[in-house]
């Protein structure tokens, strides 16, 4: 069973940024920590109302760190060109609504092939890798196959904000969404609501290879400092998907 890789969505240091509108906290200066602490990738959401990640921020970010960017975006004609042209390692396709104040549910592929499969497309032809974002469903995953996504994430949301009675139930979702992907051969990646608990039962479930954590890391930084809460993060992950490992053997 590897190591999990981990993604680590900094749009958060951009949000304190701008509610002040000026340049501290620097987004930059968070992707070199993210580099020093042992993380193996960035993610950043270019939202269309940029309330936090903007689109010179993805440029620099990318300019500038030597680790995979993941830009995470909606799926539309306006987005996805600035995705080509941003070039980044890999895109992901978000569900996005003004309103909201996160990604609240994962996107719809079922129904939707049509019009998104000409995006991945485009995107594959620059060699950006294309994920994306579902609810751990079947068939969500089988019309992503469908359309050639090389990857989906799983929302882990509805997991971790469960009543304690109801966790069991969402895991189990998870376990077997993740072995339904990984038979049709898509990769497996996860996020969203993870923090330093509900992370110890996802990094078990060896099918996913990325995990990506945004909120709970920016946050917790405040009291650890980011290079610390990165390293506890994958110490965590690590020991998690490690003590897994060792009970299938036995
Ligand atoms: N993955 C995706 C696709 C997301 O949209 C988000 C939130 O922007 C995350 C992971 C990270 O979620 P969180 O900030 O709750 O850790």
């Amino acid at each position: 069973m590897k190591e999990i890789r981990l993604g680590v969505n900094i749009d958060h240091v951009a949000t304190l940024r701008n509610a002040r509108g000026g340049i501290h906290p620097d987004p930059i200066r968070a992707a070199k920590i993210v580099e020093v602490a042992g993380a193996d990738g960035i993610t950043v959401h270019l939202r269309e109302d940029r309330r936090h990640i903007r689109d010179e921020d993805v440029k620099n970010i990318i300019k500038e760190t030597i680790l995979p960017v993941n830009l995470e975006l909606a799926g539309n004609q306006q987005m996805i060109e600035i995705a080509c042209a941003l070039e980044p390692n890999a895109v992901c396709i978000v569900p996005e609504n003004r309103q909201e104040v996160t990604t609240e549910g994962g996107l719809s592929v079922f129904g939707q092939e049509t019009r998104l499969a000409p995006f991945i497309e485009k995107l594959k032809r620059k060699k950006i890798k294309v994920s994306l974002f579902i609810d751990p469903k079947v068939q969500e995953i089988e019309a992503a196959v469908n359309i050639g996504a090389d990857i989906v994430e799983f929302h882990t949301g509805r997991y971790c904000d469960a009543e304690e009675h109801n966790k069991e139930k969402e895991l189990d979702f998870l376990v077997q969404a993740a072995n339904v992907a990984n038979n049709y051969g898509i990769e497996v990646h996860a996020g969203h609501g993870l923090n330093f608990n509900n992370v110890v039962q996802i990094a078990k479930i060896k099918q996913i290879k990325e995990l990506n954590i945004g909120h709970f890391i920016i946050g917790e930084a405040i009291f650890l400092g980011l290079k610390t809460t990165i390293q506890e993060m994958r110490r965590i992950i690590s020991h998690s998907r490690k003590t897994a490992l060792l009970r299938e053997i036995n």
